[in-house]
């Protein structure tokens, strides 16, 4: 890991006019936690909040993730790199367009390169279609450790539901979307950090 590196990086995205979300953003958002963490988490793209603080994740669902983390003995600023697929908001909160991605994905791949983590956490379907099968459903695969994806032989990929989709699904029962989420990160602290 080298901090000189992910500041260059972070200097590009922000000179970066490789799409139009440039124009739109106020902050460009660019990673939060340790350049040290051997769990890399990587979610959609900002949204309102985070496009104002310029941190991932300090929205609803970052708020509801961080409890997640809490539970499953996790330190959001210790133990987890997070970043996201894009840096720019897109309007309205739409989904990152295929072109978005494209342009952006150099970015992250570089963040990737300089912390390379132990774990990828792909948090929900948008950041699990960048790196796996795009005819895999999250819904199946959530909790499944991928290996030998290309380009980043040696790291292992887990998918995680979205908070997102957690904030509308409240049950705690067993075999719920939260009840397996919290299994999934308790999982992954094990298979990152024992
Ligand atoms: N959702 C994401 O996927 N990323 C964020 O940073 C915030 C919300």
């Amino acid at each position: 890991m080298s901090l000189e590196n992910l500041e260059h990086i972070k200097k590009e995205a922000q000179q970066c006019k490789s799409c139009p979300l440039y124009a739109t953003r106020n902050n460009i958002v660019f990673s939060d936690g340790s350049p040290n963490a051997k769990i890399l988490l990587i979610g959609e793209a900002p949204g309102a909040d985070e496009d104002k603080l310029g941190k991932p994740f300090v929205g609803r669902a970052g708020k509801l993730l961080n409890e997640f983390l809490i539970k499953a003995g996790l330190e959001r600023q210790k133990d987890l790199y997070i970043a996201n697929t894009l840096k720019c908001r897109p309007p309205e909160n739409r989904k990152p367009q295929k072109e978005e991605k494209a342009a952006c994905e150099k970015f992250l791949h570089a963040q990737i390169k300089t912390i390379n983590p132990k774990v990828i956490v792909l948090c929900g379907a948008t950041a699990m279609e960048s790196f796996l099968d795009k005819k895999l459903k999250i819904s199946k695969v959530r909790g499944q450790i991928f290996e030998n994806v290309e380009g980043y032989e040696g790291i292992k990929f887990i998918p995680i539901l979205h908070p997102s989709y957690l904030l509308r699904q409240h049950s705690l029962d067993e075999g719920s979307p939260r009840d397996l989420t919290l299994k999934d990160l308790i999982m992954i602290k094990k298979t990152a950090l024992d």
